[in-house]
């Protein structure tokens, strides 16, 4: 290879020149010609593209878009004032501050710049708009999501034409649906009572995010992967799980195959995950009994590309991290918001409290919950629906534009009508991103955005009916596939335990939301006192 690079490279020379046989001739003979020593053109060489690299890597991002129309490019950060690297400073030291910051100073769309990336920020209803209404042709995420390759595998959403793709996700919907949601609901009930049973018994005290992570992974492997996985390999998926999640650093999004030890394990993790799932997918057919046939695992084993081609073990096992990866940490950490928020607030702990008497009041001690039960519960969806409003996961969640795209802001009619309208042109190649985390909670789109007030969203107020402003499960073409899922999982844990439990929060300052990590979770003591109910009916 290097010989026939070299042949063609001199070649090139000679036909170019029409006289020297070699690049090193060339330049040596130029270098002679004007009395420059080797040495000296090497470092004179070195710096120029070391300014060049530079060049490239701060100031392409800050110019590109200024002849087109482009958003305007946050250059100067007042709270660490030093050129060029200010910004990043104040970037990384924390981004939900910085995009709050420059949605004061530059309105609803900014550039910032990072490094050699572009990021352009969308921010309010009217902004956000464009983000959530555009296809994948203008808008991709596959860019984006491209560090979660090594975790989830080859050939799994991200990595596989946009047929298979189409057909990976319609299933997903499709073992989410209402009518499997209806079967859930009795599963996650003996999941959550048979652990309070084992590890909380009576009264005590616990870490609440420590406990409804368990819950939450006990469950979701009771629904998804089914009776047989939870109950015989249930330890062996959650080690494989937390290696696969330890495999997820600050680094990992820009060096997603980096050699570390936590990636090493990771790949490892996966491996192992395959083989275990393997395992269990041959003895399902070999004796199809093992599964109800309600799990989604079931369903996955089902699928067939549209050109006939079965899917493979490996891509099974990497649908089944995916959904794992999307529900876990989101969930546990909404649970524990909501439950906070409410018992943090005596006025909507009470009505969350007489709806379950509403609901559930002429039932006996034993009774099961129901899916129509569940449905019922408004005050606790409202209360959960608003704790990811004040407390969402992401901090934000991004795309990359694959041509220009125009927007125009500040219009009449809209929260930011005080300024100019303005149309920009998002250039190609842009990291296109919104941010629940600064947007829902913006005084212009949610009345008195800092108080937890889950009745905002009841009739006739309904805020979250705003077009684009209700961010906690995204939106658009790629809004949360697993919303009815969580809103079912979460209710029904948290149903249960506040009829089984009189709880009370130990410190009476609540947690702060931890901006500083991938996913947004509470920071602080998150312990909780509680004390099991004397009950004879299924709330008194
Ligand atoms: C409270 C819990 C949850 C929250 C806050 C949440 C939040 C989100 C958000 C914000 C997105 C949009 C990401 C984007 O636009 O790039 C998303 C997508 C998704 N979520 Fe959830 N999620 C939750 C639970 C779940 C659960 C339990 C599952 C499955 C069991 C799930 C499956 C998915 C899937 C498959 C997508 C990708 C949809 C697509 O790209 O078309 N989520 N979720």
């Amino acid at each position: 290879m290097a010989t026939t690079t070299t042949t063609t490279s001199t070649a090139f020379v000679t036909a170019a020149t029409g006289y020297y046989e070699s690049l090193e001739e060339l330049v040596l003979d130029f270098l002679e010609e004007r009395d420059i020593a080797p040495r000296t053109a090497a470092i004179a060489s070195g710096i120029v593209l070391w300014c060049l690299f530079w060049w490239f890597l701060l100031f392409r991002a800050r110019w590109t878009g200024y002849f087109t129309g482009g958003p305007p490019v946050v250059c100067w950060s007042p709270r660490f004032p030093i050129p060029i690297i200010g910004v990043l400073i104040e970037f990384f030291y924390s981004p939900h501050q910085m995009i709050r910051r420059c949605y004061d100073d530059y309105g609803p769309v900014f550039t910032i710049p990072v490094f050699f990336k572009r990021l352009t920020y969308l921010v309010g209803p009217e902004a956000q708009e464009l983000f959530f209404r555009a296809n994948d042709d203008l808008l991709s995420q596959n860019e984006v999501y491209d560090f979660m390759k090594p975790v989830f595998g080859p050939g799994v959403v991200y990595d596989c034409p946009k047929k298979n793709r189409q057909v990976q996700f319609q299933t997903m919907a499709n073992g989410l649906r209402a009518n499997r949601l209806k079967v859930y609901i009795p599963k996650i009930e003996q999941e959550t009572r048979r652990y309070l049973q084992q590890e909380l018994g009576d009264a005590g005290e616990v870490d609440l995010l420590h406990t409804l992570s368990e819950l939450t992974i006990l469950t979701a492997s009771r629904c998804l992967h089914g009776d047989d996985v939870r109950e015989h390999l249930f330890k062996e998926v959650c080690e494989l799980y937390h290696d696969l999640d330890k495999g997820l650093v600050p680094y990992t999004p820009f060096w997603p195959t980096a050699p570390t030890t936590a990636h090493k394990k990771r790949d490892a993790a996966r491996l192992q995950m395959v083989e275990l799932f393997g395992d269990v997918i041959q003895q399902r057919r070999e004796n199809p009994s093992r599964s109800d046939g309600t799990d989604i695992l079931q369903l996955f084993m089902g699928i067939k590309y549209k050109d006939g081609t079965p899917i493979t073990t490996e891509e099974i096992t990497g649908l089944l991290i995916a959904l794992l990866f999307a529900g876990q940490h989101t969930s546990c950490i909404t649970s524990t918001w909501t439950t906070h928020l409410i018992t943090h607030h005596q006025n909507v702990f009470d009505k969350v409290m007489a709806e379950q008497e509403a609901v559930l009041g002429n039932q006996p001690a034993d009774y099961v919950l129901q899916y129509e039960d569940v449905q019922k519960m408004e005050m606790l969806h409202n209360s959960m629906r608003e704790a990811l409003r004040m407390c969402p996961t992401f901090i934000m969640v991004m795309r990359r534009a694959e041509r220009p795209a125009p927007l125009t802001v500040n219009k009449k009619g809209s929260a930011t009508e005080d300024r100019p309208t303005k149309t920009y042109v998002i250039p190609k190649g842009d990291f296109v991103a919104v941010s629940p985390t600064v947007s829902m909670r913006l005084d212009t789109t949610f009345k008195n955005a800092e108080t937890y007030d889950p009745e905002r969203f009841s009739s006739p107020r309904e805020e979250h009916k705003t077009p684009y402003a209700y961010l906690g499960f995204g939106g658009g073409l790629h809004s949360c596939m697993g919303q009815n899922f969580a809103f079912v999982q979460v209710k029904t844990i948290l149903s249960i335990l506040f009829r089984e439990y009189e709880m009370e929060r130990v410190s009476p300052d609540l947690p702060n939301p931890g901006y500083e990590d991938m996913v947004v979770g509470p920071v602080g003591n998150c312990r909780m006192r509680y004390k099991k109910r004397q009950r004879t009916g299924a709330v008194n």
